[in-house]
């Protein structure tokens, strides 16, 4: 069961975790609320920091409960057997995590008025956070040497398919009003005006006090330290932070001391292949 991965309508997800009745669950019954925000992801694109963000717009600023309940009961990975257990358990408004591709999302969600937020992040800081994350989270099978695990991500064989996709996919909801898009790498250049957006689209205005709150209790030194999101509680036998932390470096372009120059043209390529025609634009498109 340890490391072992299933298919889920051609996605891979790891055993231990997740399964497919909970996945059929999710996508086929799951009840979407009109009030429910759902903080969507590709894994290690910033899920944990929005997620931070999103629980201090919540409380106005107020960092007692983020300190208090660990962050996977304030806002649950729905695709999880325990995270859908407390998402359908937790009270409204809820906050809802998820790494799921559109196709798998809950199907009631498409006619809610829930809101989406997704965060997208530079695909090679994804892989090399991915890398080390693997190497870390017990489920997840040894990612190995980094060349052969670059070339597993950039097919999409890795859990939770392709990065490609999973942008391509959820970017289709671009326009609506119930979503809104940032990357990880503007909330890193500008977190305080990154949250005044998100506010905005939450409409849920907060004066500067409690904008200030927010913008210091979800910076990464702030959560590295906070036991309720730098999972410091999470159970060795599904994280391991004795050689590599969750909270691993917080940084943009750490891709550039990790990849070989063959390796990030060969990155850019298929970059290019997957994302042409598209009408979209990304911070690390310029680089
Ligand atoms: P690194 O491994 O590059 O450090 P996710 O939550 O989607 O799994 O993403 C994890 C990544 O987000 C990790 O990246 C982690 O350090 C980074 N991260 C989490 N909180 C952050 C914060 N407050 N500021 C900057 N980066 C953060």
């Amino acid at each position: 069961m340890f490391k072992e991965y299933f298919q889920y309508k051609g996605i891979s997800f790891p055993r231990l975790i997740y399964s497919e009745r909970g996945l059929r669950e999710v996508e086929n019954e799951f009840q979407v609320r009109d009030d429910d925000v759902f903080n969507v992801t590709y894994q290690k694109s910033g899920t944990v920091w929005m997620l931070e963000i999103l629980s201090l717009i919540h409380s106005k600023g107020d960092p007692s409960q983020c300190r208090t309940v660990p962050n996977w009961n304030r806002g649950p990975w729905y695709e999880t057997v325990l995270g859908l257990q407390t998402a359908r358990s937790n009270q409204s408004p809820r906050l809802i995590s998820s790494h799921l591709p559109i196709q798998l999302f809950a199907k009631s969600f498409f006619q809610s008025k829930a809101k989406v937020l997704y965060t997208v992040r530079n695909p090679k800081d994804v892989f090399v956070s991915l890398y080390h994350f693997a190497q870390i989270f017990r489920p997840y099978k040894e990612p190995g040497q980094l060349d052969q695990f670059l070339e597993q991500f950039l097919e999409g064989d890795v859990p939770f398919g392709s990065w490609f996709d999973h942008v391509k996919g959820w970017m289709g909801l671009r326009g609506h009003e119930n979503f809104f898009w940032i990357t990880y790498e503007e909330l890193q250049q500008d977190l305080r005006g990154s949250v005044e957006r998100i506010c905005q689209f939450l409409g849920k205005p907060l004066d500067a006090r409690a904008l200030d709150g927010v913008v210091e209790n979800a910076s990464f030194q702030a959560m590295k330290q906070n036991k309720m999101c730098n999972f410091s509680l999470a159970p060795r036998f599904l994280l391991d932070q004795t050689q590599s932390s969750f909270l691993r470096k917080g940084i943009t372009g750490d891709w550039k001391n990790q990849l070989t120059t063959a390796q990030s043209e060969n990155f850019d390529r298929i970059y290019r292949e997957q994302m042409q025609g598209l009408d979209l634009s990304f911070p690390w498109d310029q680089l």
